[in-house]
């Protein structure tokens, strides 16, 4: 979008909350960036920081920019209250571990969490994704048509989290399940009724996994389950059952829809710019730049929460003390500034690996080489099963569902051609 048709914009015509520009939020960060880098939702008073630079600083800020948000006003509703009454009541409630707390107690969950995720875990599990990946195209291949949301893009990841958990194959919808219900209360405002039934399906959760933690604290096996139960950072307690049951929460809501929706945003990608889709099939070895670009392009985490512990300025802005911050990854990653036609999807785009699309600094991602993994053995066993993938009929409007911080897709059906 160029600088005429940006000005023609005008930034009360947008809403964040609205659904059509959650899905295409584009021409709105395009007009935030020129016009307005910290933008004030009217709706709902939080900040939104979305310049590249900005919110790289922000996201190193673990001082004034904290994760702890409980402090902050209206996060502790009434209806949250009882959410986690019932859980205290019958399981575990929720205690801040990770995502939700700051240095230097963050550092004794991550370092656990990155001795479990590393490098050689995910070269391990590696053939079992490709396997996988084949077996779930065996599963529609002959038809000649599939729902790419729920036949690939969700079973893939889904399966790979559940069987760390402990689950198999044939509990998947009982993980789907959990995972939706945990991340429901977060999504979409809930009334009491509702709230209850998700406290009682994350409690069928809590026990399942407690009596998973003690199987493996037994009996350990080769699993995420095992690893975090028995890890131990030298000088330091075992993670308590709260904490274990708190970890567990954040790795499925982390790692499950993100996954799905960057695996379904980019077959659209692809989809959508031909010309991409045909470079890649002429040279394999560009999916490393498809999967960093279409991170970047729609990036599956559009925004994330921080709390000012003080009066800051941001790019001319102050956002008083105990304010709510949206770090806009999504918008970053659309900074002009940063990234030449940034409106362009491009998968030879050379710096695209700079994008935000699994944060920086502190909380940087920890399941984000288990996902990259994902994302490129799904489309390489992919691209060598289908040709002539096209839509099947046209997508809703729009595409996405709505989410104030998350990118999923509500489907995506296609046609296609048998290869092998
Ligand atoms: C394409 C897929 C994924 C995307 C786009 C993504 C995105 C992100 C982002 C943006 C953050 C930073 C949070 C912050 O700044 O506060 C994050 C953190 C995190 N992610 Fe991911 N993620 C993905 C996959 C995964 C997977 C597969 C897992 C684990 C199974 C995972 C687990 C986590 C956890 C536990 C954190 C919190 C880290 C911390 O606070 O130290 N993510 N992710």
């Amino acid at each position: 979008m160029d600088g005429d048709a940006i000005r023609a914009l005008k930034i009360e015509d947008f809403s964040l909350l609205d659904p059509e520009v959650q899905s295409n939020p584009r021409p709105f960060y395009a007009l935030l960036h020129e016009q307005c880098p910290v933008y004030r939702m009217p709706e709902t008073g939080m900040y939104v920081v979305t310049r590249y630079d900005d919110v790289r600083a922000v996201l190193r800020d673990t001082e004034r920019f904290s994760n702890d948000l409980v402090a902050a006003a209206g996060m502790n509703s009434g209806a949250g209250n009882i959410y986690q009454d019932t859980l205290k009541a019958r399981g575990w409630g929720h205690v801040q571990t990770l995502q939700r707390t700051d240095p230097p107690v963050h550092g004794r969950y991550r370092r656990l969490l990155d001795r479990v995720f590393n490098i050689d875990q995910v070269k391990n599990l590696t053939p079992h994704i490709e396997t996988l990946a084949h077996e779930l195209i065996d599963r529609f291949i002959d038809r000649g048509e599939c729902e790419f949301v729920s036949e690939f893009a969700l079973p893939l990841p889904g399966i790979v989290i559940a069987e760390q958990l402990g689950l198999n194959r044939d509990d998947i919808a009982t993980f789907k399940k959990w995972a939706d219900s945990i991340l429901a209360p977060a999504m979409i405002p809930m009334n009491e009724e509702e709230l209850l039934a998700c406290a009682e399906i994350e409690l069928e959760m809590q026990h399942f996994l407690a009596r998973m933690f003690e199987d493996r604290r037994a009996n350990p096996r080769r699993d995420l389950v095992s690893d975090l139960v028995n890890a131990r950072a030298e000088g330091e307690e075992p993670l308590s059952v709260h904490e274990l049951q708190n970890l567990m929460h954040q790795l499925i809501s982390g790692g499950y829809d993100t996954t799905i929706a960057a695996i379904s945003n980019g077959l659209w990608l692809l989809l959508r710019y031909p010309d991409q889709m045909a470079k890649l099939r002429a040279d394999p070895s560009l999916i490393k730049g498809f999967m960093e670009e279409s991170l970047r392009y729609e990036s599956p985490v559009q925004g994330l929460v921080r709390r000012t512990t003080c009066d800051v300025e941001v790019a001319g802005t102050v956002i008083p003390a105990n304010s709510v911050v949206i770090v806009r990854y999504g918008a970053a990653n659309h900074d002009p500034g940063k990234f030449a036609c940034p409106h362009q999807f491009d998968i030879e785009r050379n710096n695209a690996g700079a994008h935000m699309a699994f944060g920086i600094g502190t909380h940087f991602c920890v399941g984000r080489l288990l996902a990259r993994q994902e994302i490129i053995t799904g489309f390489e066993v992919l691209l060598s099963r289908i040709t002539d993938i096209e839509l099947a009929r046209p997508l809703p409007r729009p595409p996405h569902h709505p989410s104030l911080l998350l990118h999923p897709m509500k489907e995506l059906p296609i046609r296609f051609k048998k290869l092998a």
